[in-house]
């Protein structure tokens, strides 16, 4: 039997209900600060996520699902949005509009990682970008916005972790002080960081390793090596933040998986979930777009992964499907009657299911309890119709033409 693919899933209709639920929440409440939603392609030119998520980073060297498009131009499965989101706002020259242009995005991405709970191959992403403004309000609201989210959903055990990068400068320049000071410890150090010291010595502030991780207690930290502008930047979004009431902890060796970060950077984990904890996470971008052969122009925002959302909200409850009129059929001659009553129904702003499977009366009657349908019509031979009001259990006989309006009357006598 043909099964669907290593870390991939069917949606079946209890979760697409439940996804539905999540969609609203962020409608309203991004839809309410002025972001509006955006959709890109499934594929890019691979050339996007290399130079924009960063050629040294595990998403690009090992997880992406890279093509050829059968005339020598390689595509990728996007594995994240923030880059063709950039892509999008050079190609339709929104800088020409009122900045920062304020999207939202709920699409799939794809990377090859190893299968485990709440880690897939395809997976969806809910995520916010600003484009266009570097003022420390924009990254505190877009904080602030997903915790709200997080909260709606019931999102259980969250933690904010919240450090800054500061800018590529101070960064280099951090960056040499790190080498310097893992080489001083090479010995000490694992293989693998050993081996991307060069490449991307802040990867060691992620070791498991015990080594590394004794060594790291003493290694310098980017936070103490702000410039004032990038610490000033970083005391106002925490100040922002502490009059909203958002908890967070800092964390000075927070790593994100993406190269493109600048300044603020932050991480909600759930202790709800395993060891994929990380629920969302974002961060500002400010030479992103530069990057990707644009104007200076700054961003901000986020991704939450939709699958480990609704893991770590257990209890997310989406409202029951409901039915105003089962059309039964007591004759087979009244099929063509039930067929237009069901159809009248629907046309009236009812929801309105027909029999469909043959079922004997007794058999519909059951079913149409089943779909919890709050009126039956049974269709008889010659046009008669009988009413049941499945609440009262009340029935009585009807022309056709009256059941719409006693159901849209809620069953009262005209
Ligand atoms: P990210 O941290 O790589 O950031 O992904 C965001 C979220 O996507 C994660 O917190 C997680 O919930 C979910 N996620 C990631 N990989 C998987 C997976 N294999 N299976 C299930 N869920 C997963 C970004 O993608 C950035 N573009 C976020 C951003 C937007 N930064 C600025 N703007």
């Amino acid at each position: 039997m043909i099964q669907a693919p290593r870390g991939t899933f069917d949606i079946l209709p209890e979760s697409a209900a439940q996804r539905r639920v999540v969609e609203e929440q962020v409608e309203k409440i991004l839809g309410a600060a002025g972001y509006r939603r955006i959709e890109t392609p499934t594929f890019e030119a691979t050339e996007l996520f290399a130079r924009g998520v960063g050629e040294a980073t595990d998403i690009v060297q090992k997880e992406m699902y890279t093509f050829d498009d059968g005339g020598g131009r390689s595509l990728t499965l996007r594995p994240e949005i923030t880059a063709p989101i950039c892509r999008a706002y050079l190609e339709h020259g929104m800088h020409k509009l009122a900045q920062p242009v304020k999207l939202w995005y709920l699409s799939s991405c794809f990377r090859a990682e190893a299968p485990q709970r709440g880690r897939y191959r395809q997976f969806w992403q809910v995520g916010a970008e600003a484009i266009g403004s570097s003022a420390p309000e924009t990254d505190a609201e877009l904080i602030v916005l997903l915790a709200d989210l997080l909260g709606a959903l019931g999102v259980k055990g969250t933690r904010l972790r919240l450090s800054s990068l500061g800018t590529p400068e101070t960064r280099s320049a951090y960056r040499e002080e790190l080498k310097d000071f893992l080489r001083a410890h090479e010995a000490e150090l694992s293989e693998e960081v050993r081996s991307r010291i060069e490449l991307n010595p802040l990867r060691a502030f992620d070791s498991d390793d015990r080594g590394t991780r004794a060594v790291m207690q003493d290694a310098p930290l980017l936070l103490d090596r702000l410039d004032e502008d990038d610490a000033e930047h970083f005391a106002q979004v925490r100040a922002l933040l502490d009059d909203a009431g958002v908890r967070y902890e800092l964390d000075p060796t927070l790593v994100r998986g993406l190269d493109y970060y600048t300044r603020t950077v932050w991480e909600f984990t759930s202790d709800a979930l395993g060891s994929q904890s990380g629920v969302g996470g974002g961060g500002r971008y400010d030479g992103l777009i530069e990057l990707l052969d644009g104007p200076p122009t700054p961003g901000v925002g986020w991704a939450a992964g939709i699958e480990r959302m609704l893991l770590a909200a257990h209890d997310l409850a989406a409202p029951a499907d409901f039915v105003d009129l089962y059309v039964a059929l007591a004759a087979p001659e009244g099929n063509r009657t039930a067929f237009d009553l069901a159809r009248a129904a629907r046309r009236a702003g009812l929801q309105a299911q027909l029999e469909l499977a043959g079922r004997s009366l007794k058999g519909q009657l059951k079913h149409a309890d089943r779909i919890h349908a709050r009126w039956v019509a049974i269709v008889g031979e010659n046009g008669v119709v009988t009413l049941k009001d499945m609440e009262s259990g009340d029935q009585r006989d009807a022309p056709v033409q009256n059941v719409i309006p006693t159901i849209l009357r809620g069953g009262a006598a005209a």
